[in-house]
């Protein structure tokens, strides 16, 4: 470690934390990262199983479409479990899941690997082939793992639309992304309550026109709609005599999709990106390995949903590939009360917890009573991600759950990169509030409008300066959105978030500078919301804006015009919530709503607004030249 000193309030990593570290000296290894990066990956790659090792490890000669591993042949699914189940690993935990209702299940690897081959057999039967897309809608059960391995396995690639998303939003990725299959369960609990998925799906499967199969998971057990011809049960069909426990493997390129996953930008639709078998794996295996120190005995849990970008990468490929025992938990944080996860922390020995800021201002409201009912003491490492983490939530975090002792993790990254990019290291000095400094082998930098990096603690564009193995392939059936992440500078990739590097190199995110809004930590798109509120019959016009709120980070304020004729209401503004809800999901679904007779734009239409957020915040609205009256 560098004996320089650092500036600001600087945590310093214990001697106990040090010594059990795999990455004791985080500079020597960035230096050797920073010499040769492509040769830095390579050594990382070669920690794991291909089939056919790489011609070359970067191909950049179609720049911006960067490919990595090219000429290897591989299949992620082998190094998630066939590699393990032929060692002392077959026996041991992969996963172990608690329901929201206190049931709980076990999975060995082994047991992962019969359960995933059986439901590769199972999709092969329906006619899923290599390359097709699959559409998995459900709540946090291990069918979720079991569904997405069981694509990947046999090279179908998955679109998992988290289960917080409701008929329009399903209807929209299913369509675009062409799934003749559906996966998706009955229902899921939530805070004791069943959101019913299978209705939601039904209704959005009369928007769009492609599924042909649609395999129903038992979780709930409420009577649910079942179409003849259509929709099937899983258990029914993974007792069929076809699902047998040896599925053959397809052996894939490295380049070849691994899933795409829907997230929200700038504009109009949600975009499609797209990761592929090779590259994701070793981004994934190596940041998850080092970042979260992963060691043979560890119990980890990521408490985010597989249905974004951190479970794909945290909950299940990294930690599978890594041959760890993963928690997953169905529920709420605070059901049936606000010891629900400290409760479980202490009953699992849980060693790694990585979390949301938005989760940790949520269960610090409710006093440390509630932790401290609880031994913690088997925690070692903490996590977060997702938004900045502000200092006081930070201290609460490291004092009441780590007990001054567990290193915290705060991970920078998106759904674009796949993979951490800002992180510490627990051997790491941390800053609450600062993911430290690019992982090894990633070169980022903070910069003014013309591209030049600007001055130590002044604010500016983040930006990625070097393509990395796990990062984005393309955008499903638009190249052409793919190719503007690197449009505002040649050869540098945009990450639409604003920063600032302090004078030790350090990284402070200060949010977006688009018009993504992140709620409680989930990406939202204004434009979503807009559309969802217009598509209301009462609606002309609307804007939606992020606010800050003490708990969510940001919370959803809108603005809209009626339609000549239709009265304002408290009803009807509750009704337009009820409806963003219903079209988008719940987590959409607007803190505020004020009708206006105007909206600020520019002369050329479009809805300004930074103008309106600075109103709402009392704030100076700076330059209003392009102002249309
Ligand atoms: O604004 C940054 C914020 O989340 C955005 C990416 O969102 P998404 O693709 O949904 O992925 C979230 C989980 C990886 C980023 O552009 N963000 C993510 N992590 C952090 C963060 N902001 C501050 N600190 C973080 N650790």
């Amino acid at each position: 470690m560098s004996s320089k000193k650092l500036s600001g309030e600087v945590f310093y990593p214990s001697e106990e934390t040090i010594n059990k570290a795999h990455i004791k000296d985080w500079e020597a290894l960035d230096k050797q990262a920073k010499k040769d990066y492509p040769g830095f990956w390579e050594k990382m790659a070669e920690e794991l199983h291909w089939f056919h090792k790489w011609d070359k490890v970067i191909d950049d000669s179609n720049k911006p479409f960067y490919k990595w591993f090219t000429g290897a042949k591989t299949n992620i699914v082998y190094n998630c479990l066939d590699a393990h189940v032929k060692t002392f690993r077959r026996n041991k935990l992969a996963l172990i899941w608690e329901g929201e209702n206190g049931e709980s299940k076990t999975y060995s690897y082994f047991a992962l690997h019969r359960e995933t081959c059986k439901f590769s057999n199972i999709l092969k039967s329906l006619g899923v082939q290599k390359g097709d897309r699959v559409t998995i809608y459900m709540g946090r059960t291990p069918e979720i793992i079991i569904a997405m391995l069981a694509c990947a396995r046999i090279g179908a690639v998955h679109s998992v639309v988290y289960g917080g998303f409701s008929v329009e939003s399903l209807a929209e990725r299913i369509e675009d992304s062409n799934s003749k299959v559906l996966i998706v369960a009955d229902g899921a609990y939530q805070r004791g309550k069943i959101v019913e998925l299978k209705k939601i799906a039904d209704e959005a499967l009369q928007r769009c026109g492609t599924v042909e199969h649609v395999l129903v998971i038992k979780r709930t057990g409420q009577e649910v709609n079942m179409e003849q011809g259509r929709d099937m049960w899983y258990h029914e069909l993974m007792n069929l005599p076809i699902a047998t426990q040896n599925c053959a493997l397809e052996i894939v390129d490295a380049e070849d999709p691994l899933f795409i996953l829907y997230t929200s930008g700038t504009t109009g639709k949600p975009k499609a990106i797209l990761h592929t078998h090779g590259g994701y794996m070793v981004g994934t295996h190596t940041t998850l390995k080092y970042v979260f120190d992963i060691h043979e005995e560890d119990r980890y849990w990521c408490a985010a949903d597989p249905g974004w970008i951190t479970g794909h990468s945290y909950i299940v490929y990294g930690p599978l590939l890594n041959g760890t025992t993963s928690f997953l938990y169905e529920g709420a944080p605070n059901y049936p009360y606000p010891n629900r996860w400290w409760a479980m922390i202490e009953k699992y020995g849980i060693n790694i917890l990585y979390t949301a800021p938005t989760a940790i201002r949520g269960l610090m409201r409710f006093g440390e009573a509630w932790v401290n009912r609880h031994n913690l003491s088997s925690l070692r490492i903490l996590g977060s991600v997702g938004e900045p983490i502000n200092p006081e939530a930070w201290k609460w975090y490291n004092r009441v759950i780590g007990k001054d002792k567990c290193p915290i993790m705060d991970t920078w990254w998106q759904t674009e990169t796949g993979m951490f990019m800002i992180a510490p290291m627990p051997s790491v000095p941390l800053k609450p509030g600062s993911g430290t400094r690019p992982f090894p082998g990633i070169e980022m930098d903070v910069v003014d409008e013309k591209g030049k990096s600007v001055k130590p603690n002044e604010e500016g564009f983040l930006i990625i300066k070097t393509p990395w193995p796990a990062m984005i392939r393309n955008v499903w059936n638009d190249p052409e959105r793919y190719k503007q992440y690197w449009s505002k500078y040649p050869g540098v990739y945009m990450t639409g978030d604003s920063a600032r590097k302090d004078e030790d190199g350090y990284f402070w995110i200060i949010g977006r500078v688009d018009d993504v809004i992140k709620v409680s930590g989930y990406r939202l798109g204004t434009a979503e919301i807009e559309s969802a509120l217009v598509s209301h019959y009462s609606v002309a016009e609307a804007a939606a804006i992020g606010l800050p709120h003490e708990v969510k980070g940001n919370a959803i304020y809108t603005y809209v015009i009626l339609k000549s004729g239709i009265e304002k209401s408290p009803q009807l503004i509750e009704e337009l919530r009820q409806h963003v809800s219903h079209e988008v999901g719940p987590i959409a679904k607007p803190e505020h709503i004020e009708f206006v007779d105007s909206l600020p734009k520019t002369r050329s239409g479009k809805i300004m607004r930074r103008l309106l957020k600075a109103k709402a915040l009392g704030q100076d609205p700076g330059n209003i030249s392009t102002l249309e009256d």
